[in-house]
């Protein structure tokens, strides 16, 4: 059996999917469940890009002990120092330093020429190697690049120091027979190339990022870089919970092993998209709702039969729990905490307070409360309460009839402190909610998306809201939960507009382009 190590950019690739904007405790929840997944190593972000990023990745790298961190630094000095700084106190910090290497990116993005790229490429990597133990190179656009030019940058970038070498797909356009060939010849011909690890990292724009990646470990590659849920740019990254589970269940054909926890699967999934706001589709492979559904009679009744006629996977190796009815109305402190630890989250005192109260007031409306109804009570006050002056909503009415005019009328209190109210109409009624909120906010806002979804099943399910703002020109995300469909949508819009707030405060900025 080869050993492959898992190397997660949720934090970085994962978080440059357009519309996600992850906050630094959302960043550190994450980064924490993927400790709990065993990911050897996590990409925490791209410290050069932003305040906030580098705050983020500082976080990181200072809580995670038992994955490596690293973060992306452009092939420039002060990228790599500011990495550096970030990074130095992780127990096992480590640089990730990419330049193009296809004849596209280094004429027209680059402006450079191939020996100017070598050299770069070279020094950044002997620089980076004065702090850093570990230095990974990527050759970004590795997959439409001239395979003598990478074998003549990768002796050199090896011999320059560089411990692992990454071969991008970065605009997913390879397949597995041509990608699982470029490695060979990169292994066959590269005199160095036993003194480092190979490592792919695979788009999915034509759908092929994790039959991709599997040629790439069939081909001598033992690192593979994805994300959690497959979210990254554009069509997104290999998903990594994908590719896991293909090597278990296809263990007769893979021979090979990783250190991933399977049975965090789905609450790594769940997370990531909670925080990120971006739903998983029902049909995903691995973790969407319909993985493990029959529907189909024949289907059905080969299943009751005998489960192995048409489920390769059961849910339980993924960590989807078969009975997730939980406390209820009579349930006590003692047992909410029980509970909440055996579904992985760990509360300060305060927090554990707060989560309880809002447990009690939800079993007053809601009969039954189920682990997903936690889940999004828990992920909400864990990362909530950092401390900046912000809106919050005191109480809001809204009156719709069918031959009405819908109106809403709002109390807020501002980040002065100041307590407003106004009324407004729409077309509907959240178009009033959301005129009347945007008539009391002090700020330049659009709003680019808006989405609703029940928390799991019934009548009396919480509703979940996501929505999409720019503030002031900055492109931010908010996302609301309550019993009623008008109140989460109220908070999602808030709590938007609040992050803008936060932003402010750790100094966030638009990314630098990559
Ligand atoms: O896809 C890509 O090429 C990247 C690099 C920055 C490694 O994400
Ligand atoms: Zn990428």
């Amino acid at each position: 059996m080869v050993h492959v190590n898992i190397f997660d950019t949720t934090l970085r690739d994962g978080e440059q999917s357009p519309g996600v904007n992850l906050n630094q405790l959302e960043k550190l929840e994450i980064a924490r469940q993927l400790e709990r997944f065993g990911v050897n190593i996590m990409e925490a972000g791209f410290p050069a890009s932003s305040q906030g990023d580098f705050e983020a990745v500082r976080a990181i790298a200072r809580t995670i002990k038992n994955s490596s961190v690293t973060g992306l630094a452009r092939a420039t000095k002060s990228d790599i120092d500011i990495a550096w700084d970030a990074l130095k106190d992780a127990a096992e910090p480590r640089l990730h330093v990419f330049i193009a290497t296809s004849p596209i990116h280094m004429q027209y993005k680059l402006m450079k020429k191939p020996e100017e790229v070598v050299q770069t490429a070279v020094d950044m990597v002997k620089y980076a190697r004065k702090n850093f133990p570990q230095v990974e190179w990527s050759a970004e656009d590795a997959s439409r690049s001239d395979l003598d030019f990478l074998v003549q940058i990768i002796t050199k970038v090896i011999d320059a120091g560089a411990t692992v070498i990454n071969l991008p797909d970065t605009v997913g356009y390879t397949t597995p027979a041509e990608y699982g060939r470029m490695f060979r010849y990169i292994r066959e011909n590269v005199p160095n190339i036993h003194k480092v690890a190979l490592s792919c990292h695979c788009h999915d724009d034509l759908g092929m990022a994790v039959a991709n990646s599997l040629a790439a470990i069939e081909n001598g590659v033992t690192q593979v870089e994805g994300t959690i849920n497959g979210i990254g740019e554009r069509a997104g990254n290999a998903a990594l919970e994908e590719f896991a589970v293909a090597l278990n269940i296809r263990q007769d054909f893979y021979p090979y092993t990783t250190d991933l926890v399977l049975k965090e699967i789905k609450r790594t999934s769940d997370l990531v998209s909670r925080f990120t706001g971006m739903k998983v589709p029902g049909n995903k492979a691995v973790v969407g709702k319909n993985a493990f559904a029959h529907e189909s009679g024949i289907h059905q009744d080969g299943v009751l039969k005998n489960t192995l006629t048409y489920e390769i996977i059961t849910p339980e190796l993924v960590g989807v729990g078969s009975n997730d009815l939980v406390l209820g109305k009579h349930s006590g402190r003692h047992a909410f905490k029980d509970k909440i630890e055996q579904m992985g989250f760990e509360l300060e005192q305060d927090k554990l307070n707060e989560a309880f109260q809002s447990f009690k007031s939800l079993t007053d409306k809601k009969k039954e409360v189920t682990d997903e109804d936690l889940f999004t009570i828990l992920t909400d006050i864990q990362t909530s309460g950092f401390d900046v002056k912000k809106y919050e909503l005191v109480a809001f009415q809204v009156q719709y009839a069918s031959a009405n005019l819908p109106t809403a009328t709002v109390a807020l209190t501002t980040p002065d402190g100041e307590k407003v109210e106004t009324a407004r109409t729409g077309s509907g009624s959240v178009e009033a909610l959301f005129n009347t909120l945007d008539a009391l906010i002090k700020e330049e806002i659009h709003l680019t998306d808006y989405s609703l979804s029940s928390v799991g099943r019934g009548r009396d399910a919480l509703a979940e809201a996501n929505v999409k703002l720019t503030v002031n020109g900055v492109n931010v995300s908010g996302r609301g939960s309550a019993q009623d469909v008008l109140e989460a949508s109220g908070k999602a819009f808030i709590n938007a507009v609040n992050r803008v707030f936060f932003n402010q405060k750790v100094g966030v900025k638009e990314p630098a382009a990559l």
